[in-house]
């Protein structure tokens, strides 16, 4: 049974309880990282551990909510081996997979209601990476990727 780990910040705590359901329903486990406060929070703080833990390989896929889905797409990209995809429709999300094999979806709690909510982790979940020439722009993110870290490893050092 494949773990996926799931967290938002308030703007899309709500959003994040009914997609939670949908996933146990389709028999997956679910790691919640929260937040499970109504209060204002900030979204990096619960971006970061989702995040990590894909970037880490301890769980294969993530899902973030926001407000927009933009916040936590931005913290989540910081990462490496993250593929963090901001899809508020289906058409991302079906991209966000064929092509850009995104390891994370992101949605916006204030940008889509709960029905579609579902079909877009839905779509993500069931498309294929479809490889190829996509399979060699990810080559070379993962290239541009290497070399950032090479370089912040660098300035630390000296
Ligand atoms: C919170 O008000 C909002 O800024 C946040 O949820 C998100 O949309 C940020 O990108």
């Amino acid at each position: 049974m494949e773990t996926i780990a799931i967290a938002s910040d308030h703007a899309g705590r709500e959003l994040k309880e009914d997609i939670k359901e949908f996933l146990r329903d389709r028999g997956m486990e679910v790691v919640d990282l929260g937040t499970d406060e109504e209060r204002s929070v900030d979204y990096p703080d619960y971006g970061f551990p989702v995040a990590e833990k894909v970037s880490k390989g301890e769980v294969k896929r993530g899902i973030l909510i926001c407000g927009t889905g933009i916040g936590m797409s931005i913290v989540a990209n910081k990462f490496r081996n993250v593929r963090a995809a901001l899809a508020n429709d289906v058409y991302s999300a079906r991209m966000a997979k064929e092509h850009n094999d995104a390891n994370i979806i992101v949605i916006g709690g204030r940008m889509v209601a709960k029905g579609l909510a579902r079909e877009i982790v839905n779509t993500w979940l069931e498309c294929e990476f479809k490889g190829g020439r996509h399979q060699r722009r990810l080559d070379k993110i993962k290239e541009i990727e290497k070399r950032m870290c090479e370089g912040t490893v660098k300035k630390e050092g000296g």
